[in-house]
């Protein structure tokens, strides 16, 4: 018996390297972990959480699977109290300034030992440009959806050098190059997002107004969505 993950849960393990120790911060209730040891995937698993409810349930469903003997369960704020011996770390569930504060907490995770895999709630252009800002690289990342939400997710090395564009922070290359049947609901409902920003600036017009109209426009043109096309034209 495996535990059914969600959409969003299974593209986070899809980028799971067979054989990595992983280490998911933030678990919860520890079921992508359960599931990449069941899968035969992880080779073992950190569940760490800040709080000590979510990680007792971790335990507990470890055990009910029967694998919390390959579990090790941590009480951590971020990675501040977690073993370094992993190879892959999974934080997902969380905004991009929880993300932030726990990547920067850690200048050790600037290390091209290990691989990141982000799935995050909000602000992920922010998100984006915080990465390569820091030296972080997006080697792949691909979309999932539940119910009417969608959500990217990031496989992040350590690797200095990459520069993203403001637009590409919102379509990374990574995800142009996903293959994603998602991505261009995705890219239409981000481009509605932009419009009715750059709608309620138009009375006022000025430089910040004329840059939403210019992302827009290069996003657009990023993938091939004609303008004003409506999101629910391309579900
Ligand atoms: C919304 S849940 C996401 C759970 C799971 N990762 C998922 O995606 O379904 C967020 C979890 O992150 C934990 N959390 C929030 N901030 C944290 C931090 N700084 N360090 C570790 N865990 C944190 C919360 O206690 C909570 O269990």
């Amino acid at each position: 018996m495996v535990p059914v993950l969600s959409n969003r849960l299974k593209a986070c393990c899809q980028f799971v390297r067979p054989g990595d120790r992983v280490a998911d911060v933030g678990c919860d209730h520890g079921y992508l972990g359960i599931y990449l040891l069941l899968s035969g995937v992880a080779r073992s698993v950190i569940a760490a959480d800040v709080n000590t409810g979510p990680l007792d349930s971790a335990r507990r469903n470890g055990e009910k699977y029967a694998v919390a003997d390959r579990m090790t369960f941590c009480l951590s704020d971020g990675v501040s109290s977690l073993p370094r011996d992993f190879d892959c770390l999974v934080c997902a569930g969380m905004g991009a300034d929880s993300m932030i504060s726990i990547l920067s907490a850690a200048p050790w995770l600037q290390d091209s030992r290990y691989h990141f895999i982000l799935q995050c709630q909000s602000k992920t252009p922010a998100l984006r440009r915080y990465l390569t800002d820091q030296g972080y690289s997006i080697r792949r990342e691909t979309l999932a959806r539940d119910g009417k939400f969608f959500y990217p997710v990031m496989d992040i090395v350590y690797a200095p050098g990459t520069v993203l564009s403001e637009a590409e922070c919102y379509l990374s290359p990574g995800l142009l190059d996903s293959g994603s049947d998602l991505l261009i609901p995705y890219a239409s409902r981000i481009l509605d997002g932009l419009r009715k920003t750059a709608a309620g600036l138009s009375s006022v017009g000025g430089p910040v107004y004329e840059d939403k109209l210019r992302l827009i426009a290069e996003l657009e043109s990023m993938v091939n969505l004609p303008q004003g096309r409506k999101e629910e034209d391309c579900t």
